[in-house]
């Protein structure tokens, strides 16, 4: 059997995470391994309470403090409920975005004290770490442009003003250059057939490291 692992799709909005994640997930399954989609914030039936709850856009007067704790309060039950059982079962886990998503967005972008955003990630991943980060990187105006070309209306954080989303991309890029091994950034400007192929070299390299 296959070791299990942890691939984390994440990066701007609009990145196209969601067209990647798919392509990703049929690779997979094509080579006869058994795999597992989720989301942050979601991913579990509370998860996915908690996710109504953050991108509410009719709640603009959520605190900083108030939103943090819920992305924390989602990421515990996530990794108790459906990660970690996945992976012990040796199954490929891909989740649309995760912990660097919290560093990026609350932290580089909102501001939030470094050592709070580590007191409730760190409670929420209890020492859990995913296994790699892939990075979809793109110019935040591209990203919204895509966004709304979806005609889908905008969620509580996608209507923050511009700079808080070069902040959270920043942010990314950052992480990306501290932590080599966990991440990868990929240009998502590029056409999909290139980000796919992008995409495949990471995967597959995953997957012989774990098999
Ligand atoms: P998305 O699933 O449509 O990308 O939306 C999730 C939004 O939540 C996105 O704007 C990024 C944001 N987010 C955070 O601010 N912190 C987090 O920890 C996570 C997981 C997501």
């Amino acid at each position: 059997m296959n070791k299990g692992f942890m691939v984390v799709f994440d990066g701007s909005n609009g990145a196209g995470k969601t067209t990647v994640i798919n392509e990703v997930e049929k690779y997979i399954a094509q080579k006869g391994l058994d795999v597992v989609l989720t989301r942050e914030p979601g991913g579990t039936n509370i998860g996915e309470k908690i996710r109504n709850i953050i991108l509410d856009p009719t709640t603009p007067e959520m605190c900083d403090t108030t939103e943090l704790m819920l992305f924390g309060a989602g990421r515990a039950q996530h990794i108790q409920e459906k990660i970690k059982p996945a992976l012990q079962a040796g199954k490929i886990v891909i989740s649309d975005r995760f912990d660097a998503a919290t560093f990026s967005f609350q932290h580089y972008a909102r501001g939030i004290d470094l050592t709070n955003i580590m007191q409730i990630n760190d409670l929420a991943l209890a020492g859990f770490k995913p296994d790699m980060n892939v990075i979809l990187d793109l110019d935040p105006v591209e990203g919204l442009n895509r966004v709304m070309s979806r005609g889908e209306g905008l969620d509580r954080l996608e209507d923050e003003k511009l700079d808080f989303l070069v902040k959270a991309r920043n942010g990314y890029l950052t992480q990306a250059k501290e932590q080599p091994e966990r991440f990868e950034v990929i240009d998502a400007s590029q056409s999909k057939a290139a980000v796919l192929s992008d995409v495949i070299k990471v995967i597959d390299a995953l997957i012989l490291k774990h098999s």
